[in-house]
């Protein structure tokens, strides 16, 4: 009888090489840095101290949480302050064996307070020059248009964009999903895809599983990021399990937004026994106590992820990537 695949560790986890394919940059500004660029800049915040804003990260849904995400981001405003948070973030991934990371970033929140895109793309893409050069860092940028604003304004932005499009791999949609349908994105998506941008888009993480199959369709997303209510809707599990259309889940990030009260009860062990392309992703670490291990080891702990099941999802998050069949080939073969 063969015997039973162990439970992973944390030291089994991290050894693993994984790529993550579902964090916002700005939601990995550690509290450190919020403070340090607050003073260097004299904004005034809510929060005198570091234990003030740890205590402040208590969400009851994805509003609460996006309101201090976007003033958090307040404090970034010279390209070294975006150098900063991404040096942070790829030297993490390099803690964490994390040999791929497509990194999505909102540029409308940065633009709207008067900074230059070339100022925040510029920051970004230095530090991920030196990554790769420092230890071959493998990373890319998504652009995700910010849902609560009008269409306008994010066709306005990919406009912009486009002098960057060769820094840029692909486009996102992300923010308040309830009420912000991914149809109202369609012109957008479409001329991001005429434009040869990949394209993905939060779907199903509060909103319902219709958003998911409107996102396929509407917006022709390769990619779902969180698509966890896909559970309502039994064909469209059945759906996503033929066509392996990658699902980018971030346990983590769904406790602490309250779409499951707790990790038990978290449906990413049994869509990937499904044979779903389900991905185990981090969001915004710093908000959702927790980076990529973290969030696997969450798996271990509550669902008793194994071994093998750890090994499907790194295997997964390297055939979701964007990356050329010959790049995955390497990635996969150090599995
Ligand atoms: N959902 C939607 N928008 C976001 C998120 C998220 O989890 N994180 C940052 N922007
Ligand atoms: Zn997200």
């Amino acid at each position: 009888m063969k015997t039973p695949s162990p439970v992973a560790s944390a030291k089994f986890v991290l050894q693993l090489p994984k790529a993550e394919l579902h964090l916002h940059i700005e939601g990995s500004l550690e509290p450190e840095l919020m403070l340090s660029l607050a003073s260097k800049h004299g904004i005034d915040l809510p929060y005198r101290t570091l234990e003030d804003i740890r205590a402040a990260y208590q969400f009851d849904d994805l509003q609460s949480f996006l309101d201090l995400y976007y003033l958090g981001a307040g404090v970034l405003m010279d390209e070294q302050d975006f150098y900063d948070l991404m040096w942070c973030y790829l030297c993490r991934c390099r803690e964490e064996n994390i040999l791929h990371t497509e990194m999505m970033f909102d540029p409308q929140t940065h633009t709207d307070r008067g900074i230059a895109l070339e100022t925040v793309i510029n920051g970004f893409t230095r530090a991920m020059d030196d990554a790769k050069t420092g230890w071959q860092q493998s990373s890319a940028l998504i652009m995700c248009f910010l849902r609560h604003l009008p269409e306008e304004e994010a066709l306005r932005t990919l406009e912009q964009a486009m002098p960057y499009k060769d820094r840029i791999l692909a486009v996102g949609l992300d923010s308040s999903e309830a009420g912000n349908p991914p149809g109202k994105f369609q012109r957008v998506f479409k001329r991001a895809a005429e434009a040869g941008f990949f394209r993905v888009a939060h779907a199903g993480e509060e909103g319902p599983a219709q958003y998911i199959r409107d996102a396929l369709i509407l917006l022709d997303v390769q990619r779902i990021d969180h698509g966890v209510r896909c559970v309502d809707d039994p064909t469209l599990v059945d759906e996503l399990a033929s066509t392996k259309v990658p699902l980018t889940i971030c346990p983590l990030s769904n406790v602490r937004l309250c779409v499951y009260d707790h990790m038990k009860q978290h449906p990413v062990l049994d869509l990937l026994d499904r044979g779903l392309r389900v991905t185990v992703n981090s969001d915004d670490p710093s908000y959702f106590g927790g980076y990529l291990c973290d969030n696997f080891n969450a798996l271990g702990t509550s669902l008793g992820m194994t071994e093998q099941q750890a090994v499907q999802l790194a295997r997964n998050s390297f055939e979701a990537s964007f990356l050329a069949q010959e790049t995955k080939q390497k990635f996969l073969s150090l599995l």
